[in-house]
Protein backbone atom coordinates (compact mmCIF):
# COMPACT_ATOMS: atom_id res chain seq x y z
CA UNK A 1 0.00 0.00 0.00
CA UNK A 2 1.70 3.85 -1.06
CA UNK A 3 0.57 6.09 1.23
CA UNK A 4 0.60 8.58 -1.11
CA UNK A 5 -2.59 6.94 -2.73
CA UNK A 6 -5.66 8.71 -2.98
CA UNK A 7 -8.81 6.82 -1.41
CA UNK A 8 -10.49 4.71 -3.05
CA UNK A 9 -13.64 5.08 -0.61
CA UNK A 10 -13.99 8.47 1.16
CA UNK A 11 -16.81 9.39 3.24
CA UNK A 12 -17.55 13.14 4.25
CA UNK A 13 -19.06 15.00 7.26
CA UNK A 14 -21.75 11.77 7.24
CA UNK A 15 -24.50 12.52 10.00
CA UNK A 16 -27.68 10.22 10.28
CA UNK A 17 -30.13 10.52 13.35
CA UNK A 18 -32.75 7.93 14.40
CA UNK A 19 -35.76 9.02 16.40
CA UNK A 20 -33.70 10.13 20.27
CA UNK A 21 -30.38 9.15 18.68
CA UNK A 22 -27.63 11.06 16.92
CA UNK A 23 -26.06 7.66 15.92
CA UNK A 24 -23.58 9.95 13.39
CA UNK A 25 -22.19 13.12 13.97
CA UNK A 26 -20.19 14.80 10.97
CA UNK A 27 -18.17 11.53 10.24
CA UNK A 28 -14.99 11.82 8.09
CA UNK A 29 -13.77 7.83 7.01
CA UNK A 30 -11.42 7.02 4.27
CA UNK A 31 -9.83 3.65 2.99
CA UNK A 32 -7.20 3.36 0.44
CA UNK A 33 -7.19 0.19 -2.16
CA UNK A 34 -4.55 -2.48 -0.86
CA UNK A 35 -5.57 -1.13 2.67
CA UNK A 36 -7.46 -3.39 5.91
CA UNK A 37 -8.63 -0.03 7.65
CA UNK A 38 -9.93 -1.37 11.47
CA UNK A 39 -13.43 0.52 12.49
CA UNK A 40 -13.95 0.30 16.22
CA UNK A 41 -15.89 1.64 19.08
CA UNK A 42 -17.89 0.78 21.96
CA UNK A 43 -21.45 -0.58 21.32
CA UNK A 44 -23.74 2.12 20.14
CA UNK A 45 -20.79 3.92 18.54
CA UNK A 46 -22.16 4.35 15.40
CA UNK A 47 -19.94 1.51 13.24
CA UNK A 48 -22.66 -0.52 11.44
CA UNK A 49 -24.69 2.48 10.63
CA UNK A 50 -21.85 4.21 9.15
CA UNK A 51 -21.50 1.41 6.66
CA UNK A 52 -25.03 0.89 6.12
CA UNK A 53 -25.24 4.86 4.96
CA UNK A 54 -22.39 3.29 2.38
CA UNK A 55 -24.51 0.25 1.30
CA UNK A 56 -27.30 2.57 1.15
CA UNK A 57 -29.62 0.30 3.32
CA UNK A 58 -29.73 4.17 5.29
CA UNK A 59 -29.79 7.74 3.26
CA UNK A 60 -27.36 9.95 4.84
CA UNK A 61 -29.30 12.68 6.85
CA UNK A 62 -25.91 15.04 6.02
CA UNK A 63 -22.98 14.42 3.75
CA UNK A 64 -21.29 12.64 0.86
CA UNK A 65 -19.32 9.43 -0.40
CA UNK A 66 -16.98 9.31 -2.95
CA UNK A 67 -15.78 5.96 -4.52
CA UNK A 68 -12.53 6.47 -6.75
CA UNK A 69 -13.24 10.16 -6.77
CA UNK A 70 -16.95 9.92 -7.94
CA UNK A 71 -19.71 11.29 -6.00
CA UNK A 72 -22.18 8.88 -5.39
CA UNK A 73 -25.41 7.72 -3.39
CA UNK A 74 -26.85 4.08 -3.23
CA UNK A 75 -30.42 3.84 -3.26
CA UNK A 76 -30.09 0.10 -1.78
CA UNK A 77 -27.96 -2.64 -0.90
CA UNK A 78 -28.15 -4.00 -4.12
CA UNK A 79 -27.03 -0.71 -6.13
CA UNK A 80 -24.23 -0.56 -3.69
CA UNK A 81 -23.31 -4.36 -4.25
CA UNK A 82 -23.74 -3.63 -8.17
CA UNK A 83 -20.90 -0.68 -7.57
CA UNK A 84 -18.32 -3.29 -6.16
CA UNK A 85 -19.40 -2.48 -2.56
CA UNK A 86 -20.21 -5.78 -0.47
CA UNK A 87 -20.98 -5.82 3.06
CA UNK A 88 -20.89 -8.54 5.31
CA UNK A 89 -23.53 -7.71 7.69
CA UNK A 90 -23.50 -8.18 11.89
CA UNK A 91 -26.79 -10.02 11.96
CA UNK A 92 -26.61 -12.32 9.07
CA UNK A 93 -28.98 -11.51 6.03
CA UNK A 94 -28.94 -15.64 4.74
CA UNK A 95 -32.78 -17.07 4.51
CA UNK A 96 -32.30 -20.04 6.98
CA UNK A 97 -35.02 -22.21 4.70
CA UNK A 98 -32.26 -22.23 1.65
CA UNK A 99 -29.88 -24.37 0.96
CA UNK A 100 -26.14 -23.01 1.21
CA UNK A 101 -25.55 -23.01 -2.66
CA UNK A 102 -28.81 -21.37 -3.21
CA UNK A 103 -28.25 -18.69 -0.17
CA UNK A 104 -24.91 -17.82 -2.01
CA UNK A 105 -26.86 -16.94 -5.64
CA UNK A 106 -29.75 -15.65 -4.56
CA UNK A 107 -30.87 -13.54 -6.89
CA UNK A 108 -28.89 -14.52 -9.34
CA UNK A 109 -29.25 -16.73 -12.42
CA UNK A 110 -27.42 -19.77 -13.74
CA UNK A 111 -27.45 -21.87 -16.36
CA UNK A 112 -29.41 -20.62 -19.69
CA UNK A 113 -33.27 -20.74 -20.17
CA UNK A 114 -35.92 -20.86 -17.41
CA UNK A 115 -34.92 -23.59 -15.74
CA UNK A 116 -32.27 -23.40 -12.77
CA UNK A 117 -29.50 -25.48 -13.43
CA UNK A 118 -29.28 -27.13 -9.31
CA UNK A 119 -26.13 -29.07 -10.25
CA UNK A 120 -24.00 -25.97 -11.70
CA UNK A 121 -25.28 -23.80 -8.73
CA UNK A 122 -23.55 -26.21 -6.29
CA UNK A 123 -20.30 -26.92 -8.10
CA UNK A 124 -20.12 -23.44 -8.05
CA UNK A 125 -21.06 -22.61 -4.87
CA UNK A 126 -18.54 -25.42 -3.76
CA UNK A 127 -15.63 -23.95 -5.87
CA UNK A 128 -16.11 -20.71 -4.04
CA UNK A 129 -15.98 -22.13 -0.76
CA UNK A 130 -13.02 -24.38 -1.76
CA UNK A 131 -11.44 -21.11 -3.01
CA UNK A 132 -11.81 -19.72 0.62
CA UNK A 133 -10.25 -22.64 2.28
CA UNK A 134 -13.28 -23.53 3.83
CA UNK A 135 -14.08 -27.91 4.12
CA UNK A 136 -16.89 -29.81 5.53
CA UNK A 137 -20.02 -27.58 4.71
CA UNK A 138 -22.65 -29.44 2.60
CA UNK A 139 -23.79 -26.97 -0.04
CA UNK A 140 -26.87 -28.71 -0.37
CA UNK A 141 -27.66 -28.73 2.97
CA UNK A 142 -30.00 -25.92 4.44
CA UNK A 143 -28.22 -22.94 6.10
CA UNK A 144 -30.75 -23.62 9.46
CA UNK A 145 -28.78 -26.55 10.02
CA UNK A 146 -25.61 -25.03 10.09
CA UNK A 147 -23.76 -23.82 13.58
CA UNK A 148 -23.38 -20.44 13.78
CA UNK A 149 -20.09 -19.76 12.41
CA UNK A 150 -20.29 -21.89 9.34
CA UNK A 151 -23.26 -19.86 8.62
CA UNK A 152 -20.63 -16.84 8.86
CA UNK A 153 -18.25 -18.47 6.48
CA UNK A 154 -21.35 -18.83 4.20
CA UNK A 155 -22.28 -15.33 4.23
CA UNK A 156 -18.78 -14.26 3.63
CA UNK A 157 -18.76 -16.23 0.62
CA UNK A 158 -21.93 -15.20 -0.51
CA UNK A 159 -20.41 -11.63 -0.30
CA UNK A 160 -16.66 -12.43 -2.18
CA UNK A 161 -18.58 -14.29 -5.12
CA UNK A 162 -19.37 -10.42 -6.22
CA UNK A 163 -16.27 -9.75 -6.29
CA UNK A 164 -16.36 -6.63 -4.40
CA UNK A 165 -14.10 -3.68 -4.39
CA UNK A 166 -14.35 -2.33 -1.33
CA UNK A 167 -15.28 -5.21 1.54
CA UNK A 168 -16.81 -3.97 4.62
CA UNK A 169 -16.98 -7.12 7.46
CA UNK A 170 -18.93 -6.11 10.66
CA UNK A 171 -17.57 -8.21 12.97
CA UNK A 172 -16.57 -11.22 11.01
CA UNK A 173 -15.32 -12.94 13.98
CA UNK A 174 -17.54 -12.49 16.60
CA UNK A 175 -19.02 -16.27 16.18
CA UNK A 176 -15.94 -17.83 15.27
CA UNK A 177 -13.29 -20.10 16.87
CA UNK A 178 -9.42 -19.60 16.73
CA UNK A 179 -9.29 -21.90 13.67
CA UNK A 180 -11.70 -20.30 11.29
CA UNK A 181 -10.40 -16.75 12.62
CA UNK A 182 -6.90 -17.42 10.94
CA UNK A 183 -8.69 -18.59 8.11
CA UNK A 184 -10.61 -15.72 7.13
CA UNK A 185 -7.16 -13.22 9.01
CA UNK A 186 -5.47 -15.60 5.91
CA UNK A 187 -7.94 -14.29 3.60
CA UNK A 188 -8.37 -10.95 4.39
CA UNK A 189 -4.89 -10.73 3.62
CA UNK A 190 -4.35 -12.06 0.33
CA UNK A 191 -7.88 -9.86 -0.88
CA UNK A 192 -5.58 -7.10 0.17
CA UNK A 193 -2.80 -7.80 -1.53
CA UNK A 194 -5.35 -8.04 -4.55
CA UNK A 195 -5.76 -4.34 -3.86
CA UNK A 196 -9.03 -4.11 -2.21
CA UNK A 197 -10.26 -2.03 0.10
CA UNK A 198 -10.89 -3.78 3.78
CA UNK A 199 -13.36 -2.37 6.51
CA UNK A 200 -12.63 -4.57 9.55
CA UNK A 201 -14.94 -4.04 12.15
CA UNK A 202 -13.92 -5.68 15.48
CA UNK A 203 -13.89 -5.73 19.42
CA UNK A 204 -11.09 -7.62 19.40
CA UNK A 205 -8.06 -5.35 19.20
CA UNK A 206 -5.36 -8.40 19.25
CA UNK A 207 -6.41 -9.12 15.70
CA UNK A 208 -7.11 -5.35 14.80
CA UNK A 209 -3.26 -5.39 15.69
CA UNK A 210 -2.06 -8.06 13.90
CA UNK A 211 -4.26 -7.64 10.63
CA UNK A 212 -5.08 -4.15 9.87
CA UNK A 213 -2.74 -0.89 8.58
CA UNK A 214 -5.24 1.88 9.99
CA UNK A 215 -7.56 2.53 12.37
CA UNK A 216 -10.83 4.93 12.54
CA UNK A 217 -12.45 5.01 16.56
CA UNK A 218 -15.82 6.35 17.24
CA UNK A 219 -16.93 7.69 19.97
CA UNK A 220 -21.24 8.25 20.73
CA UNK A 221 -21.49 9.20 16.51
CA UNK A 222 -18.35 11.10 16.24
CA UNK A 223 -14.90 10.53 14.49
CA UNK A 224 -12.35 10.66 17.39
CA UNK A 225 -9.23 9.55 15.68
CA UNK A 226 -7.97 8.22 12.69
CA UNK A 227 -4.29 5.75 13.74
CA UNK A 228 -1.81 4.21 12.23
CA UNK A 229 -1.74 0.25 13.53
CA UNK A 230 2.48 0.75 13.37
CA UNK A 231 2.49 4.03 15.32
CA UNK A 232 0.14 2.94 18.01
CA UNK A 233 -0.13 0.02 20.90
CA UNK A 234 -3.10 -1.94 22.47
CA UNK A 235 -3.58 -0.03 25.32
CA UNK A 236 -3.50 3.23 23.37
CA UNK A 237 -6.46 1.85 21.03
CA UNK A 238 -8.23 0.74 24.06
CA UNK A 239 -8.46 4.54 25.70
CA UNK A 240 -9.38 5.65 22.55
CA UNK A 241 -12.29 3.59 22.37
CA UNK A 242 -13.43 4.20 25.51
CA UNK A 243 -12.51 7.76 26.17
CA UNK A 244 -10.53 6.93 29.42
CA UNK A 245 -7.60 5.04 31.18
CA UNK A 246 -7.93 1.47 31.88
CA UNK A 247 -6.03 0.81 34.80
CA UNK A 248 -7.37 -2.96 35.53
CA UNK A 249 -9.24 -5.55 33.46
CA UNK A 250 -11.35 -8.07 35.50
CA UNK A 251 -9.29 -10.23 37.74
CA UNK A 252 -10.36 -13.19 39.15
CA UNK A 253 -11.23 -13.80 43.17
CA UNK A 254 -10.09 -16.63 43.25
CA UNK A 255 -13.37 -18.56 44.42
CA UNK A 256 -13.74 -21.87 45.80
CA UNK A 257 -17.02 -24.22 44.78
CA UNK A 258 -19.21 -24.35 48.23
CA UNK A 259 -19.12 -27.70 49.82
CA UNK A 260 -22.11 -29.71 49.63
CA UNK A 261 -24.46 -31.42 47.02
CA UNK A 262 -23.08 -30.08 43.41
CA UNK A 263 -26.08 -28.25 41.95
CA UNK A 264 -25.63 -30.32 38.66
CA UNK A 265 -23.98 -33.77 38.63
CA UNK A 266 -23.86 -35.40 34.22
CA UNK A 267 -23.11 -38.70 33.61
CA UNK A 268 -22.45 -40.38 30.64
CA UNK A 269 -24.22 -37.89 28.79
CA UNK A 270 -24.76 -38.47 25.18
CA UNK A 271 -26.04 -36.47 23.06
CA UNK A 272 -26.42 -38.24 19.14
CA UNK A 273 -23.69 -38.10 17.61
CA UNK A 274 -22.30 -34.55 18.88
CA UNK A 275 -21.55 -35.45 22.73
CA UNK A 276 -19.84 -38.65 23.86
CA UNK A 277 -19.74 -39.79 26.99
CA UNK A 278 -19.79 -36.77 28.79
CA UNK A 279 -19.60 -36.56 32.82
CA UNK A 280 -18.56 -33.70 34.97
CA UNK A 281 -20.15 -31.90 37.99
CA UNK A 282 -20.90 -28.26 39.13
CA UNK A 283 -20.05 -27.02 42.12
CA UNK A 284 -22.78 -24.82 43.82
CA UNK A 285 -21.35 -21.36 43.76
CA UNK A 286 -18.97 -22.13 40.43
CA UNK A 287 -17.92 -20.61 37.57
CA UNK A 288 -17.03 -23.65 34.98
CA UNK A 289 -15.57 -22.84 31.92
CA UNK A 290 -15.77 -25.17 29.03
CA UNK A 291 -14.35 -24.52 25.68
CA UNK A 292 -12.85 -26.74 22.51
CA UNK A 293 -12.91 -26.36 18.98
CA UNK A 294 -15.64 -25.09 17.00
CA UNK A 295 -17.52 -28.17 16.62
CA UNK A 296 -16.22 -29.84 19.38
CA UNK A 297 -19.55 -30.83 21.06
CA UNK A 298 -19.97 -28.07 23.76
CA UNK A 299 -22.76 -26.38 22.32
CA UNK A 300 -24.64 -29.20 22.30
CA UNK A 301 -23.85 -30.11 25.59
CA UNK A 302 -25.41 -26.87 26.87
CA UNK A 303 -28.53 -27.50 24.63
CA UNK A 304 -29.16 -30.90 26.14
CA UNK A 305 -29.11 -29.13 29.48
CA UNK A 306 -31.57 -27.10 28.77
CA UNK A 307 -33.83 -29.56 27.53
CA UNK A 308 -33.42 -28.50 23.51
CA UNK A 309 -32.41 -31.59 21.80
CA UNK A 310 -34.33 -35.33 21.81
CA UNK A 311 -31.40 -37.30 20.98
CA UNK A 312 -30.06 -37.31 24.25
CA UNK A 313 -28.85 -40.34 26.86
CA UNK A 314 -27.05 -40.30 30.23
CA UNK A 315 -28.30 -38.94 33.57
CA UNK A 316 -28.53 -35.57 34.84
CA UNK A 317 -28.99 -35.02 38.77
CA UNK A 318 -29.77 -31.94 40.00
CA UNK A 319 -29.05 -31.37 43.54
CA UNK A 320 -28.63 -35.11 43.97
CA UNK A 321 -31.92 -36.22 42.18
CA UNK A 322 -31.83 -37.40 38.71
CA UNK A 323 -34.16 -35.04 36.65
CA UNK A 324 -35.57 -34.99 33.43
CA UNK A 325 -34.93 -32.36 30.32
CA UNK A 326 -37.71 -32.88 27.87
CA UNK A 327 -37.92 -29.06 26.92
CA UNK A 328 -36.46 -25.65 27.89
CA UNK A 329 -39.77 -25.36 30.47
CA UNK A 330 -38.48 -28.50 32.27
CA UNK A 331 -35.34 -26.77 32.64
CA UNK A 332 -36.86 -23.74 33.69
CA UNK A 333 -38.72 -25.33 36.23
CA UNK A 334 -35.52 -27.21 37.71
CA UNK A 335 -34.16 -23.97 38.10
CA UNK A 336 -31.88 -24.12 35.10
CA UNK A 337 -31.51 -21.22 32.01
CA UNK A 338 -29.17 -21.03 28.83
CA UNK A 339 -28.23 -17.97 26.87
CA UNK A 340 -27.77 -18.78 23.48
CA UNK A 341 -25.54 -17.37 20.54
CA UNK A 342 -28.11 -16.63 18.50
CA UNK A 343 -29.90 -13.90 19.26
CA UNK A 344 -31.94 -13.30 16.47
CA UNK A 345 -33.85 -16.77 16.43
CA UNK A 346 -33.34 -17.55 19.79
CA UNK A 347 -32.75 -14.60 22.22
CA UNK A 348 -35.05 -11.44 21.62
CA UNK A 349 -38.36 -11.05 20.70
CA UNK A 350 -37.58 -7.82 17.66
CA UNK A 351 -40.13 -6.13 17.25
CA UNK A 352 -40.60 -5.80 21.29
CA UNK A 353 -39.30 -2.93 23.63
CA UNK A 354 -36.23 -3.04 25.57
CA UNK A 355 -38.41 -3.84 28.96
CA UNK A 356 -40.66 -6.10 27.52
CA UNK A 357 -37.84 -8.21 26.37
CA UNK A 358 -36.34 -7.65 29.76
CA UNK A 359 -38.73 -8.84 31.62
CA UNK A 360 -40.84 -11.24 29.45
CA UNK A 361 -39.15 -14.37 30.85
CA UNK A 362 -39.94 -13.25 34.63
CA UNK A 363 -43.51 -12.05 34.16
CA UNK A 364 -44.79 -14.36 36.64
CA UNK A 365 -42.29 -12.99 39.60
CA UNK A 366 -43.67 -9.57 38.83
CA UNK A 367 -47.48 -10.67 39.25
CA UNK A 368 -49.31 -9.51 42.23
CA UNK A 369 -52.62 -11.12 42.05
CA UNK A 370 -53.30 -13.71 39.68
CA UNK A 371 -53.78 -10.81 36.55
CA UNK A 372 -52.41 -8.08 37.29
CA UNK A 373 -48.81 -6.73 36.84
CA UNK A 374 -46.78 -4.69 39.21
CA UNK A 375 -46.14 -2.26 36.73
CA UNK A 376 -43.79 -0.37 38.75
CA UNK A 377 -41.53 -3.18 40.43
CA UNK A 378 -41.41 -4.51 36.94
CA UNK A 379 -40.45 -0.61 35.61
CA UNK A 380 -37.64 -0.82 38.24
CA UNK A 381 -36.19 -3.87 37.87
CA UNK A 382 -35.96 -3.71 34.70
CA UNK A 383 -34.50 -0.14 34.57
CA UNK A 384 -32.02 -1.58 37.00
CA UNK A 385 -30.85 -4.42 34.67
CA UNK A 386 -30.34 -2.43 31.78
CA UNK A 387 -28.35 0.04 33.72
CA UNK A 388 -26.46 -2.33 35.47
CA UNK A 389 -25.82 -4.45 31.67
CA UNK A 390 -24.90 -0.72 30.20
CA UNK A 391 -27.45 -1.03 27.52
CA UNK A 392 -27.33 1.87 25.31
CA UNK A 393 -30.61 3.10 24.24
CA UNK A 394 -32.81 5.81 23.55
CA UNK A 395 -35.06 4.59 26.42
CA UNK A 396 -36.26 1.30 27.69
CA UNK A 397 -39.61 1.46 25.34
CA UNK A 398 -37.31 1.72 21.99
CA UNK A 399 -37.56 -1.80 20.20
CA UNK A 400 -35.11 -4.08 20.76
CA UNK A 401 -34.67 -4.32 17.22
CA UNK A 402 -33.15 -0.70 16.98
CA UNK A 403 -30.48 -1.96 19.15
CA UNK A 404 -27.31 -1.98 18.08
CA UNK A 405 -25.57 -5.51 18.18
CA UNK A 406 -24.32 -5.71 21.06
CA UNK A 407 -26.45 -3.51 23.15
CA UNK A 408 -28.61 -6.37 21.87
CA UNK A 409 -26.80 -9.00 23.65
CA UNK A 410 -26.48 -7.41 26.68
CA UNK A 411 -30.19 -7.32 26.72
CA UNK A 412 -29.95 -11.13 26.33
CA UNK A 413 -27.85 -11.40 29.29
CA UNK A 414 -29.53 -8.76 31.94
CA UNK A 415 -32.81 -10.76 30.60
CA UNK A 416 -31.67 -13.85 32.05
CA UNK A 417 -29.85 -12.28 35.07
CA UNK A 418 -33.17 -10.94 36.20
CA UNK A 419 -34.76 -14.67 36.43
CA UNK A 420 -33.74 -16.14 39.32
CA UNK A 421 -32.47 -18.78 38.11
CA UNK A 422 -29.97 -21.34 39.95
CA UNK A 423 -27.88 -22.83 36.91
CA UNK A 424 -26.94 -20.20 34.37
CA UNK A 425 -25.27 -21.21 31.24
CA UNK A 426 -24.00 -18.97 28.81
CA UNK A 427 -22.59 -19.79 24.82
CA UNK A 428 -20.56 -17.34 23.89
CA UNK A 429 -21.67 -14.18 26.42
CA UNK A 430 -19.40 -11.44 25.76
CA UNK A 431 -19.50 -12.34 22.13
CA UNK A 432 -19.92 -8.64 20.52
CA UNK A 433 -19.59 -6.47 23.57
CA UNK A 434 -16.97 -3.59 24.12
CA UNK A 435 -13.82 -3.80 26.10
CA UNK A 436 -15.52 -1.72 28.46
CA UNK A 437 -18.99 -3.55 29.17
CA UNK A 438 -17.04 -7.01 28.97
CA UNK A 439 -15.42 -6.39 32.28
CA UNK A 440 -18.46 -5.33 33.61
CA UNK A 441 -20.29 -8.63 32.52
CA UNK A 442 -17.22 -10.76 33.97
CA UNK A 443 -17.61 -8.88 37.39
CA UNK A 444 -21.34 -9.78 37.81
CA UNK A 445 -20.81 -13.27 36.94
CA UNK A 446 -18.54 -13.68 39.63
CA UNK A 447 -21.44 -11.33 41.99
CA UNK A 448 -23.45 -14.36 41.15
CA UNK A 449 -21.87 -16.86 41.66
CA UNK A 450 -20.15 -15.48 44.85
CA UNK A 451 -24.07 -15.24 45.98
CA UNK A 452 -24.06 -19.20 45.26
CA UNK A 453 -25.28 -19.37 41.54
CA UNK A 454 -24.21 -21.48 39.46
CA UNK A 455 -22.77 -20.79 36.12
CA UNK A 456 -21.71 -22.67 33.00
CA UNK A 457 -19.67 -20.12 30.40
CA UNK A 458 -19.23 -22.00 26.82
CA UNK A 459 -17.10 -19.71 24.64
CA UNK A 460 -13.83 -20.30 22.68
CA UNK A 461 -12.30 -17.42 23.74
CA UNK A 462 -9.66 -18.75 25.70
CA UNK A 463 -8.80 -15.28 27.51
CA UNK A 464 -12.59 -15.04 28.52
CA UNK A 465 -12.47 -18.59 29.91
CA UNK A 466 -9.11 -18.39 31.73
CA UNK A 467 -10.34 -15.02 33.18
CA UNK A 468 -13.82 -16.06 34.29
CA UNK A 469 -14.08 -19.97 35.43
CA UNK A 470 -13.35 -21.66 38.48
CA UNK A 471 -13.02 -24.47 36.53
CA UNK A 472 -12.48 -25.09 32.67
CA UNK A 473 -13.20 -28.41 30.49
CA UNK A 474 -12.03 -28.83 27.08
CA UNK A 475 -13.93 -30.78 24.80
CA UNK A 476 -12.11 -32.58 21.74
CA UNK A 477 -14.69 -34.19 19.05
CA UNK A 478 -17.71 -34.84 21.14
CA UNK A 479 -15.60 -35.93 24.08
CA UNK A 480 -14.29 -34.88 27.53
CA UNK A 481 -10.44 -34.18 26.73
CA UNK A 482 -9.43 -32.56 30.12
CA UNK A 483 -10.79 -30.43 33.04
CA UNK A 484 -8.15 -28.08 34.63
CA UNK A 485 -8.13 -25.82 37.73
CA UNK A 486 -7.58 -22.21 37.83
CA UNK A 487 -3.98 -23.00 39.54
CA UNK A 488 -2.84 -25.25 36.75
CA UNK A 489 -4.23 -23.69 33.78
CA UNK A 490 -2.87 -21.07 31.25
CA UNK A 491 -3.45 -19.89 27.52
CA UNK A 492 -0.69 -22.28 25.83
CA UNK A 493 -1.76 -25.25 27.72
CA UNK A 494 -5.22 -24.55 27.14
CA UNK A 495 -4.84 -24.06 23.09
CA UNK A 496 -3.20 -27.56 23.13
CA UNK A 497 -5.74 -29.09 24.93
CA UNK A 498 -8.54 -27.85 22.35
CA UNK A 499 -6.44 -29.38 19.70
CA UNK A 500 -6.42 -32.44 20.50
CA UNK A 501 -2.87 -33.04 22.29
CA UNK A 502 -1.73 -32.16 26.07
CA UNK A 503 1.27 -30.67 26.76
N1 LIG B 1 -32.77 1.39 12.76
C1 LIG B 1 -32.50 2.10 13.87
N2 LIG B 1 -33.47 2.77 14.53
C2 LIG B 1 -33.20 3.48 15.64
N3 LIG B 1 -31.97 3.58 16.19
C3 LIG B 1 -30.97 2.93 15.59
C4 LIG B 1 -31.17 2.15 14.40
N4 LIG B 1 -29.99 1.63 14.02
C5 LIG B 1 -29.09 2.04 14.93
N5 LIG B 1 -29.67 2.83 15.87
C6 LIG B 1 -29.00 3.49 16.99
O1 LIG B 1 -27.84 4.13 16.49
C7 LIG B 1 -26.74 4.00 17.40
C8 LIG B 1 -25.55 3.39 16.69
O2 LIG B 1 -25.82 2.02 16.41
P1 LIG B 1 -24.82 1.08 15.61
O3 LIG B 1 -25.58 -0.16 15.31
O4 LIG B 1 -24.26 1.83 14.47
O5 LIG B 1 -23.70 0.80 16.70
P2 LIG B 1 -22.37 -0.09 16.59
O6 LIG B 1 -21.22 0.83 16.74
O7 LIG B 1 -22.44 -0.92 15.38
O8 LIG B 1 -22.46 -0.98 17.92
P3 LIG B 1 -22.17 -2.57 18.19
O9 LIG B 1 -20.74 -2.68 18.56
O10 LIG B 1 -23.02 -2.86 19.38
O11 LIG B 1 -22.58 -3.32 17.00
C9 LIG B 1 -27.26 3.17 18.56
O12 LIG B 1 -27.59 4.04 19.62
C10 LIG B 1 -28.49 2.50 18.02
O13 LIG B 1 -29.43 2.28 19.03
MG1 LIG C 1 -22.69 -2.94 15.04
Amino acid sequence: MSISAPPLLEMRGISKGFPGVAALSEVDFSVRAGEIHALIGQNGAGKSTLMKVLAGVYQPDKGEICVDGQTLRFASPRAALANGIGIVYQDLSLVPKLSVADNIFLGREIGGGIFVDQQAINARAEHILGDLGVSGIDVRHRVMELPLAQQQLVEIAKVLSHEPRILVMDEPTAALAEEETMLLMRLLQGLRARGIAIVYISHRFKEIMALCNRATILRNGQLVKTITIAETNESELIELTIGERVESFFRHNGRAARAGVPALEVEHLRVGRAVRDVSFVLGQGEILGITGLLGAGQNELARALFGLTVETSGTIKRLGKPIMLHSPKEAIAQGIGLLTEQRKTEGLVMPLAVRANLSLPSLNTFRRALLFLDRRHEGERTSAMSAQVRVKTPSLEATVGTLSGGNQQKVILGKWLLRDLEILIFISPTQGIDVGAKAEIYAQLSELAQAGKSIIVISEDLLEILGISDRMLVMYQGQLLRTFDRSDADEEHLLAAIQGTSL
